[in-house]
């Protein structure tokens, strides 16, 4: 690993691509693109990321930002709940750091919405702090360049990589961090032939000198079905009723009714969804994937207005144009009926 890193450095500063959030280590430009980066392609975040920062250009601007806005320039993002944490913690840093990023490990894991792959980025290229920053590509270059058979979701194996780079780390921690996650962006990719012959570390990669590159990370490693409990909101606002489109994961790209994770009781929902007029128990619904099982609880829900976040249709709309995924159809049947 110790050539390889060299390797990656230089790959790094011959290859890293032009991106607006690279001219120069500002935390707040650093934080904002890692933030929208999580969970969405770099191409799709280009276009966001300039319009967010001409209209929020600082970090007190944007604790000043009504949610409205906020939530508008990021519409199509998805994942709301990033941009409603970037709000609070820059009121947080407002108030606590007089409006300057903190430089230190520790006060920015602290901070909303940033976990330790996001406080690893910013740490790293913005202060050359000895973190690294763990993320599904680095977990594949990683374990292909040791040529190890891992489960890449177990976050033993996620905390144990972390530590093993971390005794390694160069001082050029950013560079580092950022290099080998563009490598795994740009040569190493996970599903098809990754590009070896281009790859700087074609001559130190295990898995690749043993020609077992394609099979490295394993892709599932759990037999057995993995369950999760949702609870969907059936919400209707005049005619109309809300629905969401799926940014990845199962199911990416199609229509869903808004939703939550686990079992929701009235209170957490009216927490929640703000407005609320009327709200009803709704039907239930278990659903069988391939590899997964879902338990579906719904609540019924009147609004006084149509929330921001979600698209708005009759349905008639939905039924000609929105097609719904099997395992909400009997959501959609339960409205047509009510
Ligand atoms: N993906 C997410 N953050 C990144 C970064 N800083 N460099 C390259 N790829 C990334
Ligand atoms: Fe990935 Fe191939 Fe490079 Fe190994 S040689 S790190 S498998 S692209």
């Amino acid at each position: 690993m110790k050539n390889c890193i060299t390797l990656i450095l230089h790959w790094y500063q011959e290859h890293k691509r032009e991106l607006p959030w690279r001219k120069d280590i500002d935390p707040y430009h650093i934080w904002i693109s890692e933030i929208m980066l999580q969970q969405t392609r770099i191409e799709a975040v280009i276009d966001y990321y300039n319009r967010f920062m001409e209209r929020v250009p600082d970090i007190k601007s944007l604790s000043e930002i009504s949610e409205d806005e906020l939530l508008k320039l990021w519409e199509g993002l998805g994942y709301y709940s990033r941009a409603r944490n970037l709000k609070k913690a820059a009121i947080h840093i407002m108030e606590k750091y007089d409006g300057i990023f903190p430089n230190h490990y520790e006060d920015i894991l602290s901070l909303p919405g940033i976990g330790e792959y996001t406080a690893g980025a910013i740490s790293s290229i913005c202060f050359q702090l000895p973190h690294a920053s763990i993320d599904g590509n680095v977990m594949r270059v990683y374990s292909r360049i040791h040529n190890l058979d891992i489960d890449v979701r177990d976050l033993k194996v996620k905390k144990d990589i972390k530590k093993k780079i971390e005794e390694i780390l160069p001082k050029e921690s950013g560079d580092f961090n950022q290099g080998i996650m563009e490598l795994g962006e740009v040569l190493c990719l996970p599903n098809g032939v990754p590009k070896c012959n281009e790859c700087p570390l074609k001559y130190h990669c295990l898995a690749h000198l043993n020609g077992c590159e394609t099979l490295i990370p394993r892709k599932t490693s759990k037999k057995e079905k993995l369950e999760e409990e949702y609870t969907l909101f059936l919400m209707k606002c005049g005619k109309k009723y809300a629905l969401h489109k799926r940014e990845d994961g199962l199911l990416k790209n199609m229509w869903e009714f808004p939703n939550q994770k686990g079992f929701l009781t009235y209170d957490e929902v009216i927490e929640i969804i703000p407005g609320i007029q009327k709200i009803e128990l709704g039907i239930t619904n278990t659903h069988i994937f391939t590899h997964k099982k879902w338990f579906m609880n719904s609540y019924y829900l009147e609004t006084n207005h149509e929330l921001s976040e979600y698209q708005w249709y009759t349905l008639e709309e939905i039924q000609e144009s929105h097609a719904l995924p099997t395992a909400f159809r009997p959501f959609f049947e339960y409205l047509q009926k009510k």
